[in-house]
């Protein structure tokens, strides 16, 4: 009942514009995987060729194997749900959800009792007869997906399809989603600009930017070990130091910054030797003596409370401004306002990367 999806050197072009450049993904059956990227970088555009709404310019694209140039979206096993519902507010909700099996001639007993199993698979069961404005929000957002499950699609297309909803109600959503999607075990794709419900729901994520795809992985490795510093940069926060490596050996390099010189894992930089070194604010250390490696010597400014950690803020020698992140476990200790520190962090924890994979 699931299908995967391969897209092979798919490009998109709108004019001289190339909105989707070379992708290339490999979707396995039953997966949960998003498309993660800001404003305009070509996601919806993958899901409008994944559905048939358009045509690729260049490339191939698979649903299960099958190539599937030319069909029709109506012909292809996908379904697509988008950020407005369009739920018909004059019919009740079963009818609503089995709108799709009506066109398909099937009979009425057979639609009554499918919108039931499937009211009761996105959790409403016997909200059958209410009418779409007596549900909230998140509701009328599983009754979107109960009729998209309604013609048993193999795969499930998603654009942003929680970003009219409070934020409570998103997060709540994000795991009703994964739920469903692990009950039907239907393969989803998820489109999203919000890194959290990336994070928080997909078994792989796929970061992009300005049409090519920077990085593909599971949601810890995206974190962890992003390849550049857009994914370092678009997935969490970082500080960053500009610099030059000097010498590098098995993975590590010495790395020259006007704030010192650092040890740091190296990425993929080719033959360049200017780059950047990202390493998150949780994974900084504040201590008062300079005995560790990759110190900085730091005043510390405003340190504000965020519940379950404390964020404190501080600036180098130099005017950069840095950040460091202390969990809150209810004992540590919050450096006080002007005081100088040195703020330390791992080698193991700190990349050197390149900037985004662009067109020059
Ligand atoms: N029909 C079209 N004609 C011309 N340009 C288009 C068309 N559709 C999309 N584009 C352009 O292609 C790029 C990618 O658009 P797309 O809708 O895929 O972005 P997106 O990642 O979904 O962004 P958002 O998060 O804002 O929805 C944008 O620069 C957009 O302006
Ligand atoms: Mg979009």
């Amino acid at each position: 009942m699931s299908a995967g999806i391969d897209l092979e050197n798919v490009c998109c072009d709108f004019g001289t514009f190339r909105a989707v450049d070379n992708a290339n993904v490999s979707i396995k059956p039953g997966e949960f995987f998003s498309f993660l990227g800001p404003s305009g970088c070509g996601k919806t555009t993958i899901l409008r060729m994944v559905s048939g709404f358009i045509e690729p310019t260049e490339g191939v694209i698979r649903i299960g194997g099958k190539d599937v140039k030319g069909q029709r979206p109506n012909q292809r096993p996908t379904a697509l749900i988008f950020q407005n519902l369009a739920l018909f507010p004059l019919m009740p909700i079963w009818e609503n959800i089995s709108f799709g099996l009506e066109v398909r001639g099937v009979d009425k007993a057979t639609r009554r009792a499918k919108a039931e199993e499937l009211l009761k698979l996105v959790d409403l069961p016997g909200a059958g007869d209410k009418m779409v404005s007596q549900l909230s929000g998140g509701q009328k957002q599983r009754v979107a997906i109960a009729r998209a499950l309604a013609v048993e699609p193999s795969v499930m297309l998603l654009d942003e399809p929680l970003s009219a909803l409070d934020l409570k109600l998103r997060q709540h959503m994000r795991a009703e989603l994964r739920a469903i999607q692990r009950r039907t075990g239907v393969t989803f794709i998820y489109i999203t600009h919000d890194q959290g419900e990336a994070l928080a729901m997909s078994d792989r994520v796929g970061v992009m930017s300005q049409g090519r795809i920077q990085q593909i992985a599971d949601p810890r490795e995206i974190y962890n070990n992003p390849v550049n510093g857009f994914v370092a940069s678009f997935v969490g926060e970082n500080n960053i130091f500009e610099g030059e490596v000097q010498t590098a050996a098995s993975g590590m390099a010495s790395f020259s910054t006007p704030h010192g010189t650092f040890r740091a894992r190296l990425g993929d930089l080719g033959d360049k030797k200017h780059a950047k070194l990202y390493v998150r604010p949780e994974h900084t250390l504040l201590s008062t003596a300079a005995t560790v490696e990759n110190a900085v010597l730091v005043t510390i400014g405003d340190v504000s409370f965020e519940g379950n950690f404390i964020a404190v803020h501080a600036s180098t020698e130099s005017g950069a401004h840095l950040t460091s992140e202390i969990r809150n476990d209810g004992s540590a200790t919050v450096p006080e306002k002007g005081a100088r520190m040195f703020m330390s962090f791992d080698p193991a924890r700190a990349s050197i990367l390149p900037d985004a994979n662009v067109r020059a």
